[in-house]
């Protein structure tokens, strides 16, 4: 991994593990300094220690809220622009997922859920570029979108949708951010292997990757690698795009057997 984000500073939400971790352990061996956020306090500091030992210096923060909470993200992105001097990049990676049938969804988890998913990016999004706009920094702001948004997957509907709305989300903003020089993109990932995901499902890493092109799922590094690319001096005309990882199964998209 280049250097190339010396003298950055990073927002990743949702990051006391999974692909959330994997792009704050990314950033910060890149170079950047790193505002790690996640609902669970506990959690954030423990990914932001394990970080910094890793790293044998300190370039990762625990910055713990809950995204679906604006005023909250408002005062956490103002603080963090405080301490670390700058805000470069801001990744709205916290999501949920609320699993259910269309027929029997209840609106309190879809509440829950767009307030997350959809809310949460959104507001975070814009507490970033005010920072960025008022600083005149030419600022990265990237969505976490899923394969979800792309195609129908059944019991996902709610969350599918959020993430749907997330791709139009990096068109509207990068439209509006434009004009600052601030781009504004999605990635979307086909199944990718967390400590979640190999959880919820059994032999998810086999099922899923039988089905995938490339024979494989997902690695959080995967992920990792392209959302850096997107942040990259080399990506500056870029905006409004949905960048899909998913080895190519979004250009057939068959399911498990058992799903
Ligand atoms: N894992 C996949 O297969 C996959 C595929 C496509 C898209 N995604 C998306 O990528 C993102 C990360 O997925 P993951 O599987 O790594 O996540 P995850 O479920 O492992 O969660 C990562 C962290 O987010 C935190 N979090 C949850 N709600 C939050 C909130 N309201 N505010 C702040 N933090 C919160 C959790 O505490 C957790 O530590 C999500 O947006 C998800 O929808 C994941």
């Amino acid at each position: 991994m280049t250097d190339s984000f010396t003298g950055k500073v990073a927002l990743v939400t949702g990051a006391g593990m999974g692909i959330g971790y994997a792009l704050c352990r990314a950033l910060a061996e890149a170079g950047a300094v790193v505002a790690l956020n996640d609902l669970n306090a506990e959690l954030a500091d423990q990914a932001a220690d394990t970080l910094n030992r890793a790293l044998g210096v300190t370039r990762v923060y625990a910055y713990p809220a809950d995204v679906a909470d604006v005023a909250a993200m408002r005062a956490l992105v103002e603080r963090l622009a405080l301490r670390l001097g700058r805000l470069d990049i801001a990744v709205a990676n916290a999501g949920i997922t609320l699993f259910g049938r269309f027929l029997e969804y209840e609106p309190e988890n879809f509440d829950r859920l767009l307030a997350v998913n959809l809310r949460g990016s959104f507001f975070t999004a814009q507490a970033a570029a005010r920072e960025m706009v008022s600083r005149q920094i030419n600022g990265r702001i990237i969505l976490m979108s899923s394969v979800a948004g792309v195609q129908a997957i059944g019991g996902l509907g709610t969350y599918g949708i959020s993430k749907a709305g997330l791709r139009m989300m990096a068109r509207t903003l990068a439209y509006e951010l434009g004009a600052y020089h601030i781009t504004v993109n999605a990635v979307a990932p086909g199944a990718t292997l967390t400590e979640r995901t190999a959880q919820e499902t059994a032999n998810y890493e086999r099922d899923w990757g039988s089905i995938t092109p490339t024979r494989r799922v997902a690695h959080v590094e995967d992920i990792a690698a392209a959302v850096l690319f997107l942040c990259s001096a080399g990506a500056r005309h870029i905006s409004g795009q949905t960048l899909i990882i998913d080895g190519g199964w979004t250009n057939y998209s068959p399911l498990p057997p058992d799903y």
